[in-house]
């Protein structure tokens, strides 16, 4: 079995005084979408952000290429190769695209500007909208927008937060072919609820229910377990 890039081994988060997360673990192998199921409030974004050291977990630990990080701030696990594509996308609504994409950018060598030239033809919207300012895009661009931000720095793995929120489901399929082709470059944690669009992408999934790691298993068992979607989903 390969090392996982990323391997989160019981992880409890405090918010406040409340007990967030109680045990979470999973693991992601590169190359592939994990997914992170459940219900509202299940404590799937708390998760992410828990990764990221924005609430950082009091107890267990948090492996990145073998290497411990659960205790590093924020801004060294990001200059690790984690970007993270929050649930509220945080772009920046007074600068334009352009400037959003800039700013973002910790380098200006080949690299980036390859990986600038992809991203833009993976959403051509971006270019056409170039001079627009953010804060006036619709939904899904915004989306869009926030996901390329975070593709631009050579990043080995992205934490996106349900990408398809809020949008059309004409939206949602263009945002889910895009992080399909972006499977190709990176590896990709993807918090969903939209289950078809997570069964689509995802390799293996993992049950977060109530601040715990309840089931894991590969995508394409889930799809045929109604017993379990009801049990955890809410969904058959
Ligand atoms: N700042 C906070 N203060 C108190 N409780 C919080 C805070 N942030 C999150 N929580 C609680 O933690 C739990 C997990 O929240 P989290 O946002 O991680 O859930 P989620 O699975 O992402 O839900 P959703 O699907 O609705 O986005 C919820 O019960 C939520 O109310
Ligand atoms: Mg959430």
């Amino acid at each position: 079995m390969m090392e996982a890039l990323l391997k989160v081994e019981n992880i409890q988060t405090y918010i406040g005084q409340y007990h967030i997360l109680q045990g979470v673990s999973f693991e992601v192998q590169k190359g592939e979408v994990t997914v992170l199921l459940g219900r509202n409030g299940a404590g799937k974004t708390t998760t992410l952000r828990s990764i990221m050291g924005l609430t950082p977990s009091l107890h267990g630990k948090v492996y990145y290429q073998q290497k411990e990080i659960q205790s590093l701030p924020t801004y060294k696990i990001s200059g690790l190769g984690i970007g993270y594509v929050p649930e509220d996308q945080g772009i920046f609504g007074q600068l334009t695209v352009e400037e959003n994409l800039k700013v973002a950018m910790k380098q200006q060598d080949e690299e980036t500007k390859k990986r600038m030239e992809w991203v833009l033809n993976l959403f051509p919207d971006l270019k056409k909208f170039w001079k627009k300012q953010g804060g006036l895009l619709s939904g899904g661009q915004k989306q869009m927008l926030s996901i390329a931000r975070a593709y631009l720095n050579n990043n080995q793995l992205l934490l996106i937060d349900e990408p398809s929120k809020g949008l059309a489901p004409i939206v949602v399929e263009k945002v889910m072919e895009s992080i399909q082709e972006m499977k190709k470059q990176t590896t990709i944690v993807l918090v969903e609820q939209n289950f078809i669009m997570a069964s689509a992408i995802g390799d293996r999934f993992y049950i977060i229910d109530d601040g715990k790691t309840a089931y894991s298993g590969k995508m394409h068992d889930l799809k045929e377990d109604e017993q379990l979607k009801r049990k955890y989903l809410g969904i058959a």
